[in-house]
């Protein structure tokens, strides 16, 4: 996780900024949005990643079960309570489980 001095959008919060990213867009996106509102970065990695090629990707989404898998993740931020302001990012996907699972499975960890 890298910390940055906070931003003038969120003075006086604790702020955490999660993302999921598969191709590095998200990831791009995310980083400059943290230069910007500041505090922690932490990227959301499941433990054996999608492939880099999309067709694959779909092929193993598709393999997954189709509702309550959540695939095991190498990310963990023990003191998520302790953030007033979480912002999350992701990439979008159509009804294929890649990424959408991977950010459920980090949330349920906090419920
Ligand atoms: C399995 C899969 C499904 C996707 N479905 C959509 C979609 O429904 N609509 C859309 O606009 N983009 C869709 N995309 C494109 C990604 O949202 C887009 O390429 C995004 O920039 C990837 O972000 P990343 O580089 O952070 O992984 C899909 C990509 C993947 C891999």
């Amino acid at each position: 996780m890298r910390r940055t001095t906070k931003g003038p959008l969120t003075d006086g919060a604790k702020v955490l900024v999660a993302y999921y990213s598969r191709s590095g867009n998200t990831r791009e996106i995310a980083r400059r949005f943290h230069q910007v509102v500041g505090g922690d970065i932490v990227e959301i990695e499941p433990v054996d990643p999608y492939p880099d090629d999309y067709h694959a990707v779909v092929k193993q989404a598709n393999a997954e079960p189709s509702s309550g898998y959540l695939p095991p993740l190498q990310t963990n931020v023990e003191n998520i309570g302790s953030y007033d302001v979480l912002f999350l990012d992701a990439l979008v996907v159509r009804g294929d489980n890649a990424g959408k699972n991977a950010i459920t499975k980090w949330l349920s960890k906090f419920e």
